[in-house]
């Protein structure tokens, strides 16, 4: 498969590949709406604003997936109502049983984010988690946040890939494929053989979703060029990222049940002592632009 250009054929990959992978989306990326999620979320916020006002009366997320950032953010007393969106309707699915499953009442709704259903100067907070890598036309859905949302009103985003952090992650990457035979000798896992019609089509499709990596500038201009002030970009993970994706492909090449809950454990721990370790070291010290994931706060002017 080519890799899609037109917006049209981006959206569309989009939607099918985003489809596919809603029903084990949260086991996949180890998306949690318990205290730990809550967190997760909590700081990435307090990162990308300095500090965590609120609560926000009315939020929209856009590219809301199954919903970790809004479910976690309700919880956490953050968004007092969430509007979530999203172009792929079996992901409006997935959030809406897990918001059910946590008792919180949310409006899901299948948009697209540079045509959002609702009215001029509608949100107090509008927020997206890895999402904005996705869009075929950047500043057309920048314009449309800044029309839903109020003079005044805040605009989140974080999860967004770096461009130099994309490419240094190549070297945990390529490693870990080198090195996946020997470890999956060490833990005992069997390699992976059941290339099932929509696993394959997913990992195709996968490869195509992303349309951008930004540098920091990048994300700066498109919100000032949307009309936005008070625009910051900061830099998140580093270590954390790279022991991730490492991990993420050496059990790539294993039969998921053959991989050991206590391998599971190592890892999950190992990320979350890295992130510590890149938030209170690395995250202060070092430019935003080496870092796997910038976080963008801005303002849109009273
Ligand atoms: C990487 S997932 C992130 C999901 C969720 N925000 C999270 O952090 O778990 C990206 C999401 O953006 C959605 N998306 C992709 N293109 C979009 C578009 N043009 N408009 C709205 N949502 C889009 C996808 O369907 C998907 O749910």
């Amino acid at each position: 498969m080519a890799a899609p250009s037109a917006p049209d054929a981006i959206r569309d990959v989009n939607v099918r590949y985003h489809d596919l992978a809603a029903d084990t989306y949260d086991a996949k990326w180890g998306i949690d709406y318990g205290p730990s999620g809550q967190a997760q979320v909590l700081g990435k916020l307090r990162k990308a604003l300095g500090a965590i006002a609120g609560p926000y009366h009315r939020a929209l997320e856009i590219g809301a997936g199954t919903g970790y950032f809004s479910l976690n953010l309700m919880q956490a007393g953050v968004i007092e109502e969430a509007t979530c969106t999203d172009i792929s309707p079996g992901m409006v699915e997935a959030l809406r049983g897990n918001a059910a499953g946590l008792g919180l009442e949310v409006d899901a709704r299948v948009a697209e984010a540079q045509e959002l259903p609702f009215a001029d100067r509608a949100f107090d907070l509008v927020l997206g988690h890895a999402v904005l890598h996705h869009l075929p036309d950047l500043a057309a859905a920048f314009g449309e946040l800044h029309r839903v949302l109020k003079p005044g009103g805040l605009l989140v985003f974080a999860g967004e890939p770096s461009r130099w952090g994309d490419l240094l992650a190549e070297v945990p990457k390529r490693s870990a494929l080198l090195l996946a035979p020997l470890w999956r000798r060490a833990v005992g896992a069997p390699a992976l053989n059941g290339h099932g019609v929509a696993h394959a089509e997913e990992n195709e499709l996968e490869r195509h979703v992303d349309v951008h990596a930004f540098a920091p500038g990048d994300l700066e201009r498109v919100a000032r060029a949307a009309g936005f002030d008070q625009v910051r970009v900061r830099g998140e993970e580093l270590l954390a990222n790279w022991f991730g994706w490492a991990n993420r492909v050496l059990e790539a090449t294993a039969e998921p049940e053959g991989i050991p809950m206590a391998w599971r454990r190592y890892a999950y721990h190992g990320y979350l002592a890295l992130q510590r370790a890149d938030a209170g070291v690395l995250e202060g010290r070092l430019p935003a632009a080496i870092f796997y994931n910038l976080l963008l706060a801005a303002r849109k002017p009273r």
